[in-house]
């Protein structure tokens, strides 16, 4: 038979859900060598023993696949140790690759083609490219007022009428900081038992709420919690996370994923960062400290901010978002411009380093913005 050379002009047909798919898509290229304020990273790296422990990896380690053995446990007995009164085993931890993984598998594993999606907007934004990807329907509530509340009346009006089949929380919510109580996401998981309700604490380290010591899985058991060792740990590049909740739903979630997606340099690196958790704790706290530095600054100036739970802000500068970004990348200073948000309209939002990277922002801000 004769070889038609051309007879293939496009490629095969994706999924639909996947063709309509807006991609998540952050400016990830090019950030080296300058001052990172724009993902909420850990911003002066990890505890010197990830580095050890990277450098001490040998060459079987590198040809063999993946252990995982000891990890969750690791993981519960460091929970424990902050708060004792977490009440968890290993078998309702799931370990993933990064905290995105988590949310794509939860997705994957619970959400069905026309199930509803509800959270809270403007918030993190990869949960909604999650929830396309399944074909979902997708309903976002609005923070409320000029201080960012959460929605709660009109959350459990939704939940009690609708039976959403997964409820995103984002607590403290990225980027507005909104914080909501363990006692009203209890609450909230109470009103429908067919709403999965996903509570994403990655930078609850800064606020010190999680829901975690008021509950029992076995009596929540629509209850996941998400965190990860990307943010305080400053292992955001190793990718690595966990999913807390029952342990048929962290099966089940388990289920779609590969068996070696959790690389071992991360296996790794998060056992040596588990072990130094007084590193994470004392990054924390001058995170903390530098944040009542540059809010006092911003009362001081009256500069028009928003600051709450998280290790970040916003700010409405008085010049155009794009102009400040370009401003201070010029300076060396990366920033995230929020100005296509809902609610956000001309602003930016900061994270917040150590007080010494928070004066070199402060004072480039002030020559760029003219305050
Ligand atoms: C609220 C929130 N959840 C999840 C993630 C992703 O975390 P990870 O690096 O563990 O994938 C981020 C990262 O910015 C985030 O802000």
């Amino acid at each position: 038979m004769e070889k038609a050379e051309n007879s293939f002009i496009d490629p095969p047909n994706p999924r639909k859900d996947i063709e309509d798919l807006q991609a998540y898509s952050a400016p990830l290229e090019g950030r080296r060598n300058l001052l990172r304020l724009d993902f909420n990273e850990n911003t002066i790296g990890p505890s010197p023993l990830v580095i050890k422990s990277l450098r001490e990896i040998s060459r079987d380690e590198i040809s063999i696949y993946p252990e995982y053995s000891g990890l969750k446990e690791k993981v519960v007995e460091n929970l424990i140790k902050q708060t004792s009164s977490v009440n968890i085993n290993s078998s309702e931890i799931g370990v993933f690759n990064g905290v995105d993984a988590a949310i794509n598998a939860i997705f994957h594993a619970y959400g069905d083609h026309n199930d509803l999606m509800l959270t809270t907007s403007p918030t993190f934004g990869y949960y909604t490219p999650c929830a396309q990807m399944r074909g979902m329907k997708i309903n976002s509530i609005p923070y409320e007022g000029k201080d960012f509340q959460y929605p709660f009346d009109s959350i459990c009006k939704f939940i009690i009428q609708n039976n959403p089949k997964i409820l995103l929380i984002c607590n403290p919510n990225n980027p507005t900081g909104t914080r909501l109580s363990p006692e009203r996401i209890i609450e909230i998981t109470k009103l429908s038992s067919r709403t999965l309700v996903v509570v994403d604490e990655l930078y609850e380290a800064f606020t010190g709420d999680s829901v975690l010591p008021f509950v029992s899985f076995q009596t929540t058991p629509n209850l996941v919690v998400l965190r990860s060792l990307s943010k305080t740990a400053g292992l955001a590049s190793l990718r690595i996370g966990f999913a807390i909740g029952h342990s048929k739903v962290i099966n089940i979630v388990n289920r779609v994923t590969g068996p070696y997606d959790v690389n071992s340099f991360a296996v790794i690196a998060a056992f040596a960062a588990l072990k130094d958790q007084s590193y994470i704790d004392s990054y924390v706290k001058e995170v903390l400290e530098a944040r009542n530095w540059i809010k006092d600054q911003f009362e001081k100036y009256h500069v028009k901010h928003h600051i709450d739970g998280g290790n970040y802000f916003l700010l409405w500068p008085k010049s155009k978002p794009e102009v400040v970004e370009q401003k201070l990348k010029s300076s060396g200073i990366l920033i995230r411009n929020m100005d296509t948000k809902r609610n956000l309209k001309g602003s930016i939002r900061v994270s917040i380093g150590t007080t010494e990277q928070m004066k070199r922002f402060w004072s480039a801000y002030k020559i760029v913005d003219e305050v």
